[in-house]
């Protein structure tokens, strides 16, 4: 059973506006939950476009769907592929939920959680050969600590990689387990509501999957997916991929480009605008939901409009 409960149900139907004969693609299609829900909104002649990196993913997402069978194609890949066989402007909405699903958090084998003795894997695709063991035993010191404090936000973080470094000499890191208690030696808990290992985890599957990297490629190719007036929703769960929502969304959003860093009103070059924002401000799920699924707690929503 793949017991992922979607998040913001209400909030993407209310971006998407699903209606029948309508087309539109999940990116991130997991257990399906909110693929299931585009499929009914459209009976009987929508059809969606679905794709997982996650092999196991995409095997729940066909068996969730039987009764939707005719209306989908669902293959396995990263979203930022998804140009490569989804028809260019033909699609009335594109849903991306980022983030891993519960159902990979929960199975030991994938070693994406510290609460689970496993393997330090962290694959979302395991055709890929880069697992977290290869970093947490191969990168240097500088590295680690990047990858910590960029993607995780680890105050700790050069602590922590040093520590690491000297651990990994006398021992290869093989477990999560063996990772997170050398975390909770080196940065005990103190009070904090999270486990001290959250933000080294989280960095680190960041990291394996190159999350942030397949994220730009992925609204770029979004974007094109789109007929005019189509709707792109995005949901993240990190404040690293929702500044890169914001900030492609404003970029495709102005009527003008600058070469470089900044914004020299003299070097702005005139273009059309590709997208307008449908919310310019995320939504937040709300209370109820919050109560009810707290891996919704840091979930954000932004919606932009191809014009
Ligand atoms: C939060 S879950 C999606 C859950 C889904 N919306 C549902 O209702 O069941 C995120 C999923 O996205 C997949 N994923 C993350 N990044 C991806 C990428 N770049 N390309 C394709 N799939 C990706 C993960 O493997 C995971 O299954």
């Amino acid at each position: 059973m793949f017991d992922h409960k979607p998040v913001m149900v209400a909030e993407v139907l209310n971006a998407l506006k699903p209606r029948p004969g309508g087309r539109y693609a999940d990116g991130t299609i997991g257990g399906a939950g909110h693929a299931a829900i585009i499929l009914a909104a459209t009976s009987p002649t929508g059809w969606l476009f679905g794709c997982d990196r996650d092999g196991d993913a995409v095997e729940a997402a066909r068996a969730r769907l039987a009764e939707f069978a005719g209306r989908f194609e669902i293959r396995r890949g990263n979203f930022a592929e998804l140009t490569d066989w989804v028809p260019a402007a033909g699609c009335d909405g594109v849903l991306l939920d980022l983030g891993v699903s519960s159902r990979q958090l929960d199975c030991p084998g994938r070693g994406f959680s510290f609460q689970h003795e496993g393997p330090l894997d962290m694959r979302m695709d395991t055709r890929q050969s880069l697992k977290a063991a290869d970093l947490v035993n191969g990168a240097s010191a500088g590295e680690l600590a990047k990858i910590f404090g960029e993607l995780g936000g680890e105050r700790d973080a050069l602590r922590l990689a040093n520590a690491m470094v000297r651990d990994r000499e006398k021992h290869k890191f093989e477990t999560t387990r063996q990772l997170a208690e050398l975390i909770e030696k080196i940065s005990p808990r103190r009070g904090k509501k999270t486990h001290p290992a959250t933000q080294v985890f989280q960095s680190l599957r960041i990291a394996v999957n190159d999350e942030i990297g397949s994220l730009k490629r992925g609204l770029d190719a979004a974007v094109k997916l789109l007929k005019p007036g189509g709707r792109l929703a995005v949901i993240t769960f990190h404040s690293l991929e929702d500044r890169v929502v914001k900030d492609f969304g404003r970029a495709r959003s102005r009527d003008y480009t600058f070469a470089g860093e900044v914004d020299v009103p003299e070097l702005r070059e005139p273009r059309v605008p590709e997208l307008k924002w449908v919310t310019r401000k995320a939504t937040r799920p709300g209370t109820a939901e919050l109560a009810e699924n707290p891996r919704s707690r840091s979930a954000q929503l932004r919606v932009m409009e191809r014009i």
